[in-house]
């Protein structure tokens, strides 16, 4: 594939930016851009079996009910665990189309959505089961909803692919902001724009626009043709407008290779180094030796009040964790992306979790901590607007969020724009006499360690990472310097 991403246009050239870092971002997008774009297309293999809604019911019933309900009302057994919810589908209403706004998607539609699932929510793909049933439960659900007995809609036309090569980014940022993209997705793409908050479904519920830059909350699809598709046709229920007639083709394709170029690509599952640094560990975000520092992208699960209920929708998804060294403590930058910067109480916040020395049991079982019995954990405690953060053994949030426990302060300094916190926080090596059974940082070996964070914008809404283990390779080398 290297050939390709030679031939990048002279238009793309011109928009890079310096640093050999964004020349290779660049290129890993054309290159993600590049292999979608030759593998779309595929024709659908199914040979449709005669309608059979009985059949339908009967997969329906099965495979579907325990979310959709048992009459399609979207009121399952299990929907109110799921933000969003699973859909009520006797209303007609249907987000991911290839028709105009306010019309049914048709049968092909259904089909890839049955098929696919919907990533970025609980609709789970159904490839499993065979074609021939799949197409059945396409029949049924046209059976719920009167929408479907109006003529079959037409797809709206799309124009030709004018491909990755072709794509104009600047161009393309250009009409994003012309068309008011920016207004709910934000600037950067970062779900932050000023109309973004307060923003409610068809179904009364509080919805936010997508993260563009987090290809996996995308649900309809990521590539530049799925974007494409979203603009033309709306997001029917979501209240996302349909840009039909507002937006040259030329240009919608060109937003729509903009909006893929935001996509991050993340590196899940890596477990992170930490680096070691000579002299004073940085505090600022920005310091150029945090480039020295393997990243590692967490994905956060998004915990539920006491009722098993989602309240608000889920605002921070993912996390990135760094850790610099040297020989008396470790320091950790931590960057999330959350809409709003919320000072007032209970305000954002965030804490590093670490196993205790005395604490027992496995990681896995602390994954739901706190629970009754739990061991006590070791938190740092970051909150905005305090001078520092604070370190504290303890066996709930609440203890350290309410200062009810022992606490420690830990230098911490955190910065906000555009949607993002970067947060700095700096914890010792050795054991620390005034924090009696605290963590303790192993010379070599790994260092387990989980995030939690609070947006206090959406204060029900508590993100937590899976536990990780920060790899401790304490040689006297210094692998990271200032430069
Ligand atoms: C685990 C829960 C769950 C199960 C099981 C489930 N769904 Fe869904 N489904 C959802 C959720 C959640 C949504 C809403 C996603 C959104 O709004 O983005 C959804 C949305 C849909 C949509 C609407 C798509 C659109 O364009 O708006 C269709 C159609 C659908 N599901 C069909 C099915 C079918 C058919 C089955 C069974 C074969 C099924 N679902 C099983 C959770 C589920
Ligand atoms: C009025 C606010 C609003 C405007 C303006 C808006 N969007 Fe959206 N958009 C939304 C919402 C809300 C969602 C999330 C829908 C959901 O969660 O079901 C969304 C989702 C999306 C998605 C993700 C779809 C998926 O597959 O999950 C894309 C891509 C997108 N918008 C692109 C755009 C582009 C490009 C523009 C400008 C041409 C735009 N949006 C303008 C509100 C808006």
């Amino acid at each position: 594939m290297a050939f390709l991403i030679r031939h990048v246009p002279s238009s793309l050239r011109m928009a890079m930016p310096v640093s050999r870092w964004s020349a290779l971002r660049r290129a890993v997008w054309l290159f993600v851009i590049m292999s979608t774009w030759l593998g779309a297309g595929e024709p659908a293999s199914a040979e449709r079996p005669a309608p059979d809604r009985q059949a339908g019911e009967a997969v329906y019933q099965q495979s579907c009910a325990r979310c959709h309900g048992v009459a399609g009302k979207g009121d399952g057994v299990d929907a109110r665990r799921f933000y969003p919810r699973p859909r009520d589908l006797t209303m007609g209403v249907y987000k991911f189309r290839s028709t105009a706004s306010g019309t049914p998607p048709t049968d092909e539609d259904l089909f890839d959505t049955i098929t696919r699932g919907l990533p970025g929510s609980n609709m789970p793909d159904w490839r499993h089961l065979d074609e021939a049933a799949r197409w059945h439960v396409v029949d049924y659900l046209k059976s719920l909803a009167p929408i479907f007995e109006q003529t079959p809609p037409e797809p709206v036309p799309v124009s030709d692919d004018p491909g990755p090569t072709h794509a104009d980014l600047a161009k393309g940022r250009a009409v994003y902001e012309q068309l008011g993209c920016a207004a709910c997705h934000g600037a950067q793409g970062r779900a932050n724009g000023s109309s973004a908050a307060g923003l409610v479904d068809d179904w009364g519920k509080p919805i936010r626009p997508a993260d563009l830059t987090q290809p996996w909350t995308y649900r309809g699809g990521r590539t530049p043709r799925d974007i494409m598709l979203r603009l033309l046709t709306g997001i029917d229920g979501a209240g996302m407008p349909s840009y039909t007639g507002a937006v040259s083709p030329e240009d919608a394709w060109q937003v729509a290779y903009y909006v893929a170029s935001l996509q991050a690509e993340p590196v899940w599952h890596r477990l992170p180094a930490a680096a070691r640094v000579t002299g004073e560990l940085p505090m600022a975000p920005d310091d150029p030796r945090w480039h020295g520092a393997e990243p590692a992208m967490l994905r956060l699960r998004n915990a539920v009040n006491a009722q098993g209920e989602w309240v608000a929708p889920p605002t921070i998804t993912a996390v990135e964790v760094q850790a610099l060294l040297n020989d008396d403590a470790v320091a950790f930058r931590v960057r999330w992306h959350d809409p709003s910067e919320d000072a007032a109480a209970p305000g954002d916040a965030l804490a590093l979790l670490f196993k205790t020395e005395e604490s027992t049991g496995d990681l896995v079982s602390l994954q739901a901590w706190p629970y009754h019995g739990a061991p006590s954990l070791d938190l740092c405690y970051w909150v905005v607007g305090e001078p520092a953060a604070r370190e504290a053994v303890a066996a709930t949030y609440d203890a350290v969020r309410a200062g009810s426990s022992l606490a420690v302060a830990r230098p911490a300094r955190a910065a906000y724009a555009e949607g993002a916190w970067q947060l700095v926080l700096q914890r010792p090596r050795r054991p620390d006499p005034a924090l009696p059974g605290a963590a303790r940082v192993p010379e070599h070996g790994a260092f387990a360690l989980a995030v939690v964070i609070w947006d206090g914008g959406n204060p029900e809404a508590r993100a937590i990472s899976p536990w990780i283990d920060l790899l401790i390779e304490d040689t006297a080398a210094p692998r990271a310097t200032a430069h």
